[in-house]
């Protein structure tokens, strides 16, 4: 979170009464190709609140997460990031395996029992590469660097003996000063040291990343079957952001063996996936991509390649498509030692998920781009409908994106951790009593150290006796219920704000 102030200030409105609300294009239902009925355009995009246990599993936090935002019955929501393989991934929630289904079950179960059924349930579908944390130097150089010829030979220009043990030639590589040691290795082997070794799909000389056209369709097929079964509406396939299918989509992805280089190499895995899921679940379970209007990265993918790729998606027979920008490892911060670089932090990281700090407002900030993809699928003749998200927290704002034609469904992330009841005020003319998010982006600074996300604006709040608190105990988990606009904590006066 930054230190200085909000650049901007939180956009004047106004709320609906009931009425209007009703008649509202916000309040229309819209049904999916597949036959889904979404009973309105609200939708809260996938969110990872770090609440899986250690080997992916549901837990009871996770439950109560999902039946909290359940609770305030948006039309559509989806389930966080949720990896595909059955490989050890830390505390994310997992899909690779049948021992997943009863606690994927349950989260379906409590997610119907809160809305009354009202709420459409999709989970989003993840592969990623793996990404070591930051090392210590003198570690990295005795343990992980690989002593190459090019190395030897460098350090033999330097005086030691290239036929030396390669312990010997770790430890003169241990000695010298940070600027000699830069010039003996190569881009990659400097990233590994300066902020952790990071695989990209374009390492084809990896067999397991050639390998990844031949056993992603199918891992990705299996999971959304795993999805249909445990009783979701529907899967997301994550083509967004800093992970594989992202990366296949990505100009920077120049492999040569069909699935990279050209605007349809790049496309050709992303469709094949979807092929395979498609023909494994069936045309009535709903299947959506998230993908990227522009990764804001240097050399990256920009709004002209969303605009190519979002026809040929809707070509090909998706049920939605949900959009997003940025959220790049290229340009992360580099991480403390110890840590992993986490793609939220550079300025494609402020684009994905814009705060108050930031040169422009946050409000609508990816809309244009975003009307910009939908406009090129309508002129192919495809009506697929546009999720579109970041900084939308009004009713004005969601509604003009709908009648002007930006979007077909409002996506609201933070808006919905903030006061997840805020759709069910907005249905019931209490607009004014939404708590509004400030954008500042607290809970992603917590989802960075994979700490339990949780809102500034409700954490510090008395908790209710017997109710669940972070691993510190120092902060409520869940939103409380029930009306807590004048609620403050303990001992703090009320806010002018
Ligand atoms: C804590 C947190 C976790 C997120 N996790 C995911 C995720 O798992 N998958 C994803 O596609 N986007 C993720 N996002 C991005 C949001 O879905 C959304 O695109 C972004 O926050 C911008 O929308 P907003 O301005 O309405 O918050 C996450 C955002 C936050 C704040
Ligand atoms: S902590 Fe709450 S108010 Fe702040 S950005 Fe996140 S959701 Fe919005």
């Amino acid at each position: 979170m930054a230190s200085s102030g909000p650049r901007h200030p939180l956009e004047d409105t106004h709320w609906p009464t009931a009425e209007a609300y009703a008649a509202s294009w916000l309040a229309r239902p819209l049904r999916l190709a597949s036959g889904l009925l979404l009973r309105d355009r609200t939708w809260v995009p996938a969110m990872v609140p770090w609440r899986a246990s250690d080997e992916g599993f549901v837990t009871p936090a996770v439950l109560d997460w999902y039946g909290r935002f359940a609770a305030g019955r948006p039309g559509t929501l989806v389930v966080e990031a949720t990896g595909i393989r059955d490989v050890p991934s830390g505390p994310l929630l997992r899909i690779g395996h049948e021992r997943f289904l009863p606690g994927l079950r349950a989260l379906v179960e409590r997610v119907a029992q809160e809305s009354g059924g009202e709420t459409r349930l999709l989970i989003q579908l993840l592969d990623f590469l793996r990404i070591r944390r930051r090392p210590e130097r003198d570690r990295y150089l005795r343990e992980f660097l690989v002593i190459t010829p090019r190395i030897r030979e460098g350090l033999a220009t330097l005086g030691s003996d290239p036929t030396a043990q390669e312990a010997a030639l770790r430890e003169a590589l241990v000695r010298l000063d940070d600027r000699t040691l830069a010039t003996l290795l190569g881009p990659r082997e400097t990233e590994a040291l300066e902020r952790g070794a990071r695989e990209r799909v374009t390492d084809t000389h990896e067999e397991h990343i050639a390998a990844l056209p031949a056993v992603l369709p199918a891992l990705f097929a299996t999971a959304a079957c795993r999805a249909r079964d445990a009783g979701f509406d529907g899967v997301e396939l994550h083509y967004a952001h800093a992970y594989t299918m992202a990366s296949f989509l990505s100009r920077l992805n120049d492999r040569a063996d069909g699935y990279g280089r050209t605007l349809e190499g790049r496309l050709r895995l992303p469709l094949e996936v979807y092929r395979q899921v498609r023909a494994a679940v069936g045309a009535d379970f709903t299947l959506g991509c998230r993908f990227l209007v522009d990764e804001v990265i240097a050399g990256g993918s920009t709004v002209e390649d969303a605009e190519f790729f979002g026809p040929r998606f809707a070509d090909a027979g998706l049920d939605f498509i949900s959009l997003s920008r940025g959220g790049k490892f290229e340009d992360a911060r580099q991480p403390r030692v110890g840590e992993a670089a986490y793609p939220y932090t550079g300025e494609s990281g402020h684009a994905c998920m814009p705060t108050v700090f930031g040169a422009l407002p946050p409000f609508g900030l990816n809309l244009g781009l975003m009307a910009r993809v939908r406009r090129a699928v309508r002129a192919s003749g495809r009506t697929t409908p546009i999720v579109a998200s970041g900084g939308i927290s009004t009713f004005a704002r969601a509604e003009r994106a709908l009648v002007e034609g930006e979007a077909d469904l409002i996506g609201a992330a933070r808006q919905s951790l903030a006061d997840p009841d805020w759709f069910e005020k907005l249905r019931t003319g209490r607009g004014a009593s939404i708590q509004r998010c400030r954008y500042t982006n607290y809970c992603e600074a917590l989802d960075q150290r994979h700490l339990e996300v949780t809102c500034q604006l409700w954490d510090r709040l008395p908790a209710t006796p017997g109710e669940p608190r972070s691993r510190d105990g120092r902060r409520r988990l869940l939103a409380p219920r029930g009306d807590w606009s004048a609620a403050r904590p303990a001992g703090q006066a009320p806010s002018a704000s």
